[in-house]
């Protein structure tokens, strides 16, 4: 396509959505889809299961925790900050009466972190049920990580691939094993782009990079379902949810939409419904989820689909920089992991 068509199409999805958005991503859409809401799906008991949040301290993660802590789950809160995690988990124990939240702290924009977190879990835990990689961010500026990528994607993208390829074996011997991750209804306005993972050309555009890495975790989830039928994997989008990260992230929007953003417990509520339910478990794997019901991950005529081509040289570099993440720590903790630009993709 030349540049004018590549502009042409991409005004078209990001009206189509926006208008896709007002009618299901707000309260109005929740309240509407969820009159076909099954009332006793989530009538279950879950003592006895464990459960992993990342960004369990705030927004859609914390009642995501609440909503487990309260059906008897324990839960692993995944959490950057100790004081907010406190915080959050005091009150997620005085308000639910279950004592079985855990925290530890991990910034997940921090690659060999990730790595080093999941492996010292493994060791330590006999099992893990689910995991539910909510923590994401979107960053305005270029920022890079100690290993030299960049910051939207070293969060979105690298922290929940380490994460979960380094969890699955503890997943997979764990009972209804499930991995669900939070992505955005941003990313149908993306096609999988893989030549620039860490944005170092072009005009920096960090809604547009966040969008990206909620593509790539799309895209991942379907990966992992077909390389691990043994474990049931979901992504999902929460709606547009009165939450931190929209108020700090997209100020104009917050303000622009005002109460007609979801709550936090209506955003959380498919995560809820994946994480909880049976129903949930008897949908077939990898597929992209909207108010507890699965939903296209492509706008109409938007050409954002990619070749199998793609999503191999996707998943490869993945894989590489997971490698030298790993091998990195054990080299030099204390200087430079890597040059400004990596040279490893
Ligand atoms: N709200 C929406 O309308 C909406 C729409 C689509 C998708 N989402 C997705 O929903 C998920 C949850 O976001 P939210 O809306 O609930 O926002 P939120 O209340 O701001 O929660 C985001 C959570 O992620 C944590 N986090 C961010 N960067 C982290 C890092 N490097 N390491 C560890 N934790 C980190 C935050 O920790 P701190 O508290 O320490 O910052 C916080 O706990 C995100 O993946 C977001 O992309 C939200």
């Amino acid at each position: 396509m030349d540049c004018c068509s590549l502009a042409i199409m991409s005004m078209y999805r990001n009206a189509v959505w926006f208008l896709n958005g007002i009618h299901q991503y707000t309260r109005k859409g929740y309240d509407a889809a969820s009159i076909d809401f099954e009332p006793n799906d989530l009538d279950v008991s879950v003592v006895g299961r464990s459960f992993m949040i990342t960004g369990a301290n705030s927004g859609i993660g914390k009642a995501t925790a609440m909503a487990i802590a309260k059906k008897g789950g324990t839960v692993h809160m995944v959490c950057r900050n100790k004081d907010r995690a406190e915080e959050a988990r005091s009150e997620i124990i005085s308000e639910s009466g279950n004592t079985e939240v855990y925290i530890h702290v991990l910034d997940m924009s921090q690659s060999h972190k990730v790595w080093e977190f999941a492996e010292n879990f493994k060791k330590q835990y006999p099992s893990l049920n689910v995991l539910i990689n909510n923590a994401g961010c979107m960053v305005h500026k270029r920022e890079l990580n100690a290993e030299g990528l960049e910051k939207n994607f070293a969060t979105n993208t690298m922290g929940v691939y380490i994460l979960t390829q380094t969890l699955i074996p503890l997943l997979q011997k764990s009972r209804d094993p499930r991995v669900i991750t939070v992505s955005s209804g941003g990313m149908l306005v993306q096609k999988l782009r893989v030549d620039d993972l860490q944005s170092e050309s072009g005009y920096f555009d960090g809604l547009m990079i966040y969008a990206q890495n909620k593509r790539q975790q799309v895209v991942l989830t379907q990966q992992w379902a077909v390389d691990n039928p043994a474990i049931h994997f979901s992504v999902m989008h929460p709606g547009w949810a009165d939450t931190p990260a929209v108020s700090t992230s997209m100020p104009q929007f917050h303000q622009m939409m005002g109460d007609r953003l979801r709550t936090v417990e209506q955003g959380a509520d498919t995560v809820v419904w994946l994480a909880l339910s049976r129903a949930a478990a008897r949908t077939r794997s990898g597929q992209f989820f909207q108010d507890r019901k699965v939903v296209s991950d492509h706008l109409p005529l938007a050409w954002t689909r990619s070749s199998a081509e793609e999503i191999q040289a996707f998943i490869s570099q993945l894989e590489t920089l997971a490698k030298a993440v790993q091998s990195q720590g054990d080299v030099d903790v204390n200087g430079p992991l890597v040059p400004p630009r990596p040279s490893f993709v």
